[in-house]
Formats: C-alpha cells, structure tokens, sequence
C-alpha cells in the first residue's frame, strides 16, 4: 500500500512507536500504512460520518489490523480519552474545524504530538494556536500534482509570536519546496488584495494589513535567493 505525497509527509512526522488517534480518518490510509511499517503501535480511528469509518474498518481488515485499531463515531476527539494516545493527526480538513476540534479538547496540550495538515485558513490556524498555548516546532511542504501541501508539528507550549507573512506562510525553511510554497501563498495574498481594491467602499485596514503581509512574504523570497 502507498500512500499519497500529502499523507506521507504527515506520517513522516508522527513520533515512533505512538499511540495514534486519526481524526477524520476517512479510507483509515494513514493509521493503516503507519501500522503496516511498524511506525507506530496502536490507533484510534475517528470520523464524524458513519460512511467513511465503515471503508475505514473495511481497509483495515482487509489488511488484518482489527486487532490493532480502533474505530470511533464522533466529533474530533470526543470519544477519545487522553490516555489513550501520545500522538494525534487531523489531515486533509479546514483550519476552522481543525481549531475547533483542539478547542474542544484542551488536553491536546499536555505531552501530546499533532500533526495538522490543514486545507485552509493558514493564517487564522496559525493565530488560533499562537493564542492557545501551542507551538509549532515544524513544518514541511509536499507537493501532489500541482497542489502544494504544509505539514505541521505541534505540541502544547508558547511559542515566539509570528509576523503577519508568518502567519500567512510560516516561519522561514529550507524545505526544498519552500519557495514556490512562498510563491503560491503570495498569489493567495495578492488575489485577496485585488478583491479588497475592487470593492465599491474598500476597506482600508484590510488592505494595509495584506499589503504588510505581501512585503513580508517578498523579503521572504528575497532571503531565500
Ligand atoms: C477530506 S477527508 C480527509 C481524510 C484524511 N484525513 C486525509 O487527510 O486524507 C475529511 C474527513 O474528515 C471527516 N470530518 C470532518 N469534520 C470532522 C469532525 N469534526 N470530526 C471528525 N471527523 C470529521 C469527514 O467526514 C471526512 O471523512
């Protein structure tokens, strides 16, 4: 089985021989690949919808893992008790839901490892856990097609307060990937700011704060060259 660019940079960053709970797990491909090459020693599978936990279990027999994972119906982490799991993946879901997930489940901050991989709302995830206790100690970039992905490690933890292009972008790197990375969320930013301009009565705040972002993320670029 193999996974996809986007879940094997996810699965590269969950901690060796971790207790995993995957939140809207979906197929269940991650838990099952990490349990299929010995990286990690048990999982709780969870999804919000009947349907994709049921190909989840299917996945999962079919490779003889029942044993070895569970499977929970619910909203992110609420039938999930702590200490259960070391290590927690929420992959592949909007920044929002990702934050309201580990709103709901403040002991995410003591002692465990996530691995977020949001489709969304990069700057607003980014802020949510710079205002509640989390860092983000990594993050890396995968590419599938023409898509670009990040992949972020967090723990509980303050973490030094980040720029409003670090917000955006995240904290400068020398992933391979991380100037076009710099290029995609520029576009992001520059396409928001002719929306702002076109509007009949722009709002002037919005645009000087996306215009500071845009200047940061190109002296980002710049550094990087
Ligand atoms: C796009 S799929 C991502 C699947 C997989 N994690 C991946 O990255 O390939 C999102 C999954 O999250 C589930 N989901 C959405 N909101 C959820 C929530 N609040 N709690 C648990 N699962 C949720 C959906 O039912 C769906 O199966």
């Amino acid at each position: 089985m193999e996974l996809t660019p986007r879940l094997k940079a996810v699965a590269s960053q969950v901690p060796e021989r971790a207790r995993l709970a995957d939140v809207g797990t979906d197929h269940g491909y991650l838990p099952v690949w990490l349990l299929l090459n010995g990286r990690i020693s048990k999982a709780v599978a969870s999804d919000l919808r009947e349907r994709p936990l049921d190909t989840a279990k299917e996945n999962a027999r079919s490779y003889g893992l029942t044993e070895r994972m569970d499977f929970r119906l619910c909203d992110g982490l609420s039938a999930i008790e702590p200490d259960e799991v070391d290590a927690v993946t929420i992959a592949g879901m909007g920044g929002e839901t990702i934050a309201a997930i580990l709103e709901a489940a403040p002991w995410t901050r003591e002692g465990k490892t996530l691995v977020l991989q949001p489709m969304t709302s990069f700057p607003e995830l980014r802020l949510w856990l710079q205002q509640h206790q989390y860092s983000i100690e990594r993050e890396t970039i995968a590419r599938e097609g023409d898509r670009l992905y990040t992949v972020w490690t967090v723990r509980g933890g303050e973490m030094p307060p980040l720029t409003p292009a670090e917000l955006w972008a995240g904290r400068q790197s020398d992933d391979p990937l991380r100037g076009e990375y710099l290029d995609y969320i520029l576009s992001k930013v520059t396409r928001a700011l002719e929306g702002h301009r076109a509007a009949q009565k722009p709002d002037e705040a919005a645009i000087a704060k996306l215009e500071e972002v845009a200047a940061g993320l190109r002296n980002m670029k710049e550094e990087l060259a």
